[in-house]
């Protein structure tokens, strides 16, 4: 049989073949309730306009919280013949309300509809992404406040470098997540105008208020240019984005915690609860989460290349290509906020191993640079000079097969024969931090000044 929607054109239904293709009611079944709330919008704005009578009008906001409930119970018989979301919920409204559903779809069309719902999908995923970072900033500040004054070492490519302190490294993610915040919140106001009423391409002869169906929809305004409206995603590719640079900073914490939690480094202590064992190996316990976070950053990365390339070659205005934007940002969004909330979980249940990142920030001779800028603060050495002396104490000490705390003053002075005993305070790693007090250093002061700052500013 013909298409109800469009029957009049045609004389015979798809191909079986056509109709798996061409459907999307699979995935964007998901956008029901922004579905409804678009026409509910449209149906009260076009009788508002005298387009449509006051009792169609009430007949179809009654019709379609109607299905809206249906939906949400889970009586809806979704129908593939009916292709995606808009014509699975114009169907019914039929069956429930006869006549004035036909009148629904006056100066309207999938393609203002469709980026209409999306934008109010893409927009609660980015409110959602909003509280998952904040409570993500929340852990890692409790994390940081508990461990002001650990000292740890501080790593450039992977080598000991200089001792920081915990809470230091725990603030220096929730910078990141903070920026990730901010770019949430640009996209949203950017993202947040109303394609509905720009109807297929062109507008509409009817006389529509689109501020008015823009302002119900929680819009700030209504797009200014309906061929753009209907055919640009980018709002779409915006969020995937800020999404691939959250994922991004959510998989280097991750691959961290990995290498924390080995036996190697004993630097954290992951709870059962975010750990896994292995059905073979009974000692083992395995951080699948963090790993599963690093992972889950390829597939949002590639939602974001999968669309690009959706995009890229599009003459304006709608191509059917762009239904292929849905489901990739359906996962990248699952999967973002799947990532969020299990890194703040890991983090608010791990322990760290406050003994082990004390003794690891003594090794390798994580004070040397100390060592260095106290012969230049002391002996008046330039740094280029006091640096080749403290590479030559480090030699020394290697070779001895001791850290530069152990060496003896006559090994020093053999060195550099100014040097005095009070070089040793500078060699531990607890002094070595509390002296980085420039702003934005690792000592304990200035850390608790950030933290004390982020916790106002979360509240
Ligand atoms: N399911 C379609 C999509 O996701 C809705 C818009 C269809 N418009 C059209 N002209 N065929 O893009």
């Amino acid at each position: 049989s013909s298409n109800q929607m469009w029957g009049g054109r045609f004389a015979a239904g798809p191909d079986a073949i056509m109709e798996a293709i061409n459907a999307s009611i699979g995935f964007d079944k998901r956008m029901a309730s922004q579905d409804i709330a678009g026409s509910r919008a449209h149906a009260a704005m076009l009788a508002a306009q005298g387009i449509v009578t006051p009792s169609d009008a009430e007949a179809m906001r009654e019709g379609l919280l109607t299905v809206l409930s249906e939906i949400e119970t889970g009586e809806f018989a979704f129908s593939t013949a009916l292709e995606d979301i808009h014509m699975n919920v114009e169907a019914r409204l039929k069956e429930v309300i006869g006549e004035p559903a036909g009148r629904l779809h006056t100066g309207r069309s999938r393609n203002d509809q469709v980026a209409t719902d999306f934008r109010l999908w893409v927009r609660d995923q980015l409110d959602a992404a909003v509280s998952g970072l904040e409570a993500l900033m929340r852990a890692l500040l409790a994390q940081a406040e508990a461990g002001a004054d650990w000292v740890m070492p501080g790593f450039t490519h992977l080598q000991t470098a200089q001792p920081v302190t915990w809470g230091h490294h725990m603030m220096a993610y929730v910078e990141m997540f903070a920026r990730d915040l901010s770019r949430v919140r640009d996209a949203r106001e950017r993202m947040n105008e109303s394609p509905l009423g720009a109807a297929a391409l062109a507008g509409t002869s009817f006389p529509i208020d689109r501020e008015m169906t823009a302002e119900a929809l929680g819009f700030d305004r209504p797009m200014a240019n309906s061929l753009d409206a209907v055919s640009d995603r980018d709002f779409a590719l915006e969020f995937l984005s800020v999404a691939s640079i959250s994922a991004m900073h959510l998989s280097r914490f991750a691959e961290e915690l990995v290498i924390w939690s080995s036996a190697q480094f004993r630097f954290v202590t992951l709870s059962d609860r975010f750990s896994t064992g292995s059905s073979i190996m009974p000692q083992k316990k395995n951080p699948d989460a963090a790993e599963l976070i690093r992972a889950k950053v390829g597939r949002i990365f590639g939602a974001n290349v999968a669309l690009m390339m959706v995009m890229k070659g599009l003459p304006l205005a709608y191509s059917k290509d762009m239904q292929e934007d849905k489901e990739q940002v359906f996962d990248a969004a699952d999967n973002w906020m799947l990532a969020l909330a299990a890194m703040e979980g890991m983090v608010k249940d791990m322990t760290g191993n406050r003994a082990n990142l004390e003794a690891a920030a003594s090794a390798g001779f994580s004070t040397a640079t100390d060592l260095a800028d106290w012969l230049v603060r002391t002996l008046g050495l330039p740094f280029r000079d006091a640096h080749h002396v403290t590479g030559s104490l480090v030699a020394l000490a290697e070779q001895k097969g001791c850290d530069l705390p152990d060496l003896s003053l006559e090994d020093m002075q053999s060195v550099h024969a100014a040097i005095t005993a009070d070089v040793f305070d500078v060699l531990g790693v607890h002094n070595s931090v509390a002296s980085r007090t420039s702003f934005g250093g690792t000592a304990p002061v200035r850390v608790r000044e950030q933290i004390a700052l982020w916790k106002e500013v979360l509240g």
